[in-house]
């Protein structure tokens, strides 16, 4: 990449070669020579972009005019790097990892650090467009700044955003495979802030893999050439840091439960001096074009807490300044083959209060595996009426109902035939050997559901549930005594109590669930639909069993 033609190849293979050159040049404009540590290969780059853009200038550019790239870099955007992940498609950025941060992440992670105390100098592993490293600027005007990338179009930008930024003047941007970088000693402390390249290592050169391998090994670590790129990062970085130092980078959350994570996870425990871990939930979507549980790990050097805190955060808002979390001991931490099912512990419940699931199992409803076939309005079939179940089929049959499902009416029937046919009385086999007939030319035997099931044709539903709940709406769930016996498919939840309960107290729990549960307690997705699946709502707290028997509820 950083050949003769290292900066003509690091474009030339994009369709969007001439965008990219424009990018180049804008940064240029900008002032990105000001900014110490330039390469040949970004020396080449730039040269090639003056005439390519040169020579195609009239088909315009891309980019706003310079005087508007400098008033949004002054007002804190970062129109370069989102330009770059414009250009430069997804998977042409996936083999060097280029996914920028959002900036509410970067600001969360810069807060936490912020109550660290004021580092001297910050430096990003992979500084991209160094949107980390203008933000850090912000925080603390008096710190240095040192970006690392491996990329040459990146390594410009980075400069050009710098100089915009006005930061030339304490800033130097360095191209360069980080895993080399030993950055030069200072008197006071360094913050590592960035968010390290996420590459599979199939991706990764063997010499690299070795590296690792024996790198780790030096310091009594076992480390795989399964590792990912971002594993390697954090190894890199407990090579160049000094105690005292900080850190903080988001990654993908891999490293917390796979064996390869192993060495990130030791590395934690000690020297790295693991703080807190955050883990993302995957449905918020930080990261635009990488689908991923996503982790910010907080550390400094040299520390040896006796707990680090994990915390699982469910919306970008709730990043804060990275605080909170569950402690968990470092040596439960470094006995755990996986530290994820670690944050999901219940936190303590309340006197007199136990988990729902101790009441009642949470099931969700049947798949029909095809409703078009299975679920029927009344008298909309021949079949006999023993065949067909009064159920609840819509969401909005349990919102409408309210405290009580009464009527069996307004619903629909599921068919469920027995798997044995032969079960069937003699009168009823020709109307239901019809109907099969039918169903199979509509389909309904070759479905996933329905080859995977003993008989195709039957649907097996679950036994009434005294309370059925919804699950996923953008409001709490409903929970409805279920008087008339209905069954439910899979939109719906059932609660069956795990011992017998009298329907006053089946009527005190499902009040206090109607009355207590709100939509945070379950998973958020993106567009606000809020998702409880069936251990979630096990794990909701109800009043124990002595109180709900007794009237009125607390
Ligand atoms: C996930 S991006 C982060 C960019 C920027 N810090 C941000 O968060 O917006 C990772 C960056 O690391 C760079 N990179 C990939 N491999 C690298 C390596 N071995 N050494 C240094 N940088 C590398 C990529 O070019 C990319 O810019």
């Amino acid at each position: 990449m950083h050949g003769e033609n290292g900066a003509r190849a690091a474009i030339a293979a994009t369709t969007e070669s001439r965008d990219l050159y424009h990018l180049v040049r804008a940064a240029v404009s900008l002032g990105a020579a000001d900014v110490p540590g330039w390469s040949a290969a970004e020396r080449e780059l730039a040269a090639t972009a003056e005439t390519v853009t040169a020579e195609t200038v009239t088909a315009g550019s891309p980019l706003p005019s310079e005087a508007a790239i400098r008033e949004q870099i002054q007002a804190g955007a970062d129109p370069l790097g989102d330009a770059f992940c414009r250009i430069r498609p997804a998977r042409q950025r996936r083999p060097l990892g280029q996914t920028y941060t959002p900036a509410p992440v970067v600001a969360a992670m810069i807060a936490w650090a912020a109550g660290q105390g004021t580092p001297h100098r910050v430096i990003d592993p992979g500084v991209g467009s160094a949107r980390y490293l203008v933000a850090a600027a912000r925080q603390w005007p008096h710190a240095r700044l040192l970006g690392v990338d491996i990329d040459p179009v990146a390594a410009v930008l980075a400069r050009g955003h710098l100089a915009a930024a006005g930061l030339s003047g304490r800033a130097t941007v360095c191209l360069r495979d980080y895993r080399e970088l030993r950055p030069p000693r200072i008197e006071g402390t360094t913050l590592y802030l960035g968010n390290p390249p996420y590459v599979r290592h199939l991706q990764i050169e063997p010499a690299w893999k070795q590296w690792l391998v024996s790198r780790a090994a030096e310091r009594n670590i076992a480390a795989t050439a399964l590792a990912g790129l971002h594993a390697h990062f954090f190894l890199a970085t407990a090579i160049a840091a000094q105690p005292g130092d900080t850190g903080t980078f988001v990654t993908s959350a891999e490293w917390l439960d796979v064996n390869y994570g192993r060495l990130v996870r030791e590395l934690l425990l000690d020297e790295l001096g693991g703080r807190a871990v955050h883990i993302l939930d995957p449905t918020i979507e930080v990261f635009p074009d990488a689908v991923t549980t996503a982790a910010i790990t907080c550390f400094r050097i040299g520390d040896k807490p006796a707990e680090v805190r994990l915390r699982q955060v469910k919306r970008v808002a709730d990043l804060g300044a990275l605080d909170g979390g569950r402690p968990v001991a470092r040596a439960e931490l470094a006995q755990a083959a996986r530290w994820t099912p670690l944050v999901h512990l219940t936190p303590k419940l309340p006197a007199g209060y136990v988990e729902l699931g101790d009441l009642c199992r949470v099931h969700r409803g049947q798949v029909t595996g095809g409703n078009a076939t299975w679920v029927v309005a009344r008298g909309a079939t021949a079949l006999p009426r023993r065949l067909l179940f009064p159920s609840v089929t819509r969401a909005r049959e349990l919102f409408a109902a309210q405290d009580r499902l009464t009527d069996d009416g307004p619903l629909r029937f599921v068919i469920d035939l027995p798997a044995d046919l032969d079960e069937l009385p003699e009168d009823d086999r020709p109307v239901v050997a019809d109907f099969l007939t039918r169903a199979r030319a509509n389909g309904a035997a070759d479905g996933y559901i329905a080859r995977a099931r003993r008989a195709w044709w039957r649907v097996g539903l679950h036994a009434p549930a005294p309370i059925l709940a919804t699950y996923m709406a953008r409001r709490p769930p409903a929970f409805v005594r279920n008087e008339v016996a209905a069954r439910h498919i899979n939109i719906a939840h059932g609660l069956y109590p795990r011992e017998d309960l009298p329907p006053a107290t089946l009527d005190r729990l499902a009040g206090y669930l109607r009355a207590s549960v709100a939509v945070h307690q379950g998973r958020t997705y993106a567009g606000g639909l809020t998702k409880f699946e069936p251990r979630e709502m096990e794990r909701l707290p109800v009043p124990a069993l002595e109180t709900l028997r007794h009237d009125p509820l607390p």
